[in-house]
């Protein structure tokens, strides 16, 4: 039954996806701006996926849109070994199962929760390293201090898609025997020089989350880069199961099913689009907030360089002393006029119930990633914002 009410309705009712780059203008100054609305394509165009799973009638267990989207996905990001996942987190579950991490594994308390519960699923303990200021993501300068007898991985988020650094990385995790499994949940799509940036580490983890900027309503992937890795990734997603009647490991079940998957491959068409709309939010944002007293932004990943692309999944805002009012008095005053930013990431993972206990999360260890998670605010973008409602929102903070 098609959805008419238009708080809820889907993006793709309101604004023709071809047309993304000039939203008509009645999207535009909607009275509710929430900080994500999942990007949807024309419905019509998923009905023949549909009909073909009907005629199929294989719904799940690496069938025929699986294999396609595997297939689509690792040419799209320029990788050679992709495994589809119900959702990143049980894909970071796995991840740390494939490469059978064990003891302590160094990691950020700047991120999504999901980064560290991967790490207590697999009875693993967090070393929480203090962050960069310039990108958010973990500082290499501070992991080889970290590193005790029982160290086995360590695990970077890109977060907001920014990368880490990765050369220091490998450094270490080259000189100390560590891997390295990248959350690389906000990094679809994110080149550097030389290519995708998924290519670094042993495994990277995306997201195919509904918010994220390519979705399967819900999703997945590890990237690896041998197919020995990879085998042993897709039995661990299937129960263990390596044929009909061997089982080699005590998987779990996270596969990614037909639809979700053909579903993923029509995606796949638009995301260009898609996220060609979230980089000329990110300069208008950046026009309009760049000079403000107090109020500091992460520096553009995109430049003239035509080979580097950023995904502008997110755009996160630092408000300091020197801005008027407090940053949770700025998020409050953004909701009394409709416009719902979030606070990702805070609270800090170190200060949730489960972590708290841990030597390294005490704030004496983090001053950076604590500030950071203070002051941080993550403004609407998406596909189908509209320019009026970017700049209303820039009015708001234009102080
Ligand atoms: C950094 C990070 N890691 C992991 C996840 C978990 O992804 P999923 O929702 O697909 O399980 C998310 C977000 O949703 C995330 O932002």
């Amino acid at each position: 039954m098609l959805n008419n009410d238009p708080m809820t309705r889907p993006y793709s009712s309101v604004i023709n996806p071809k047309m993304l780059t000039t939203p008509l203008s009645h999207a535009g100054n909607s009275d509710i701006i929430t900080v994500t609305k999942p990007y949807l394509p024309p419905l019509e165009e998923f009905i023949p996926y549909l009909e073909q799973i009907w005629e199929n009638k294989q719904l799940t267990n690496n069938a025929y849109y699986h294999q396609r989207l595997e297939e689509a996905l690792a040419s799209y990001l320029g990788v050679p070994y992709i495994s589809l996942f119900a959702n990143a987190t049980v894909a970071l579950i796995v991840a740390m199962q494939a490469l059978r991490v064990t003891g302590e594994v160094i990691t950020t308390p700047y991120s999504f929760v999901a980064t560290t519960h991967s790490l207590l699923w697999n009875h693993l303990r967090p070393v929480f390293v203090d962050i960069d200021p310039v990108t958010c993501n973990i500082n290499p300068n501070l992991i080889e201090q970290a590193i005790t007898p029982q160290t086995t991985a360590i695990l970077p988020v890109h977060v907001y898609g920014y990368p880490c650094d990765h050369q220091a990385i490998a450094r270490i995790s080259d000189a100390y025997g560590l891997h390295t499994i990248y959350d690389a949940a906000h990094a679809f799509a994110v080149n550097d020089n030389e290519g995708s940036i998924l290519r670094y580490g042993d495994l990277s983890v995306l997201s195919f989350h509904a918010t994220k900027v390519f979705n399967t309503f819900e999703g997945g992937a590890i990237i690896s880069h041998d197919i020995k890795t990879k085998r042993r990734i897709d039995y661990l997603k299937n129960f263990g199961f390596a044929d009909e009647v061997t089982v080699v490991a005590p998987g779990i079940n996270g596969k990614m099913n037909e639809v979700q998957a053909a579903f993923g491959l029509l995606q796949l068409k638009y995301v260009d689009e898609a996220i060609a709309r979230r980089q000329e939010i990110d300069r208008l944002y950046r026009q309009g907030l760049s000079d403000i007293k107090g109020l500091r932004l992460l520096a553009s990943y995109v430049d003239d360089n035509q080979f580097l692309q950023s995904n502008c999944s997110y755009f996160p805002i630092f408000i300091g002393e020197d801005y008027p009012i407090s940053r949770d008095e700025l998020y409050e005053k953004l909701k009394q006029k409709n416009i719902f930013s979030r606070r990702y990431f805070y609270p800090l993972i170190t200060e949730l119930p489960m972590y708290r206990a841990i030597p390294s999360s005490n704030r004496r260890n983090l001053p950076v990633a604590n500030q950071m998670a203070n002051e941080v605010l993550c403004l609407p973008i998406y596909p189908g914002l509209s320019d009026e409602d970017v700049l209303r929102i820039i009015d708001e903070l234009v102080v």
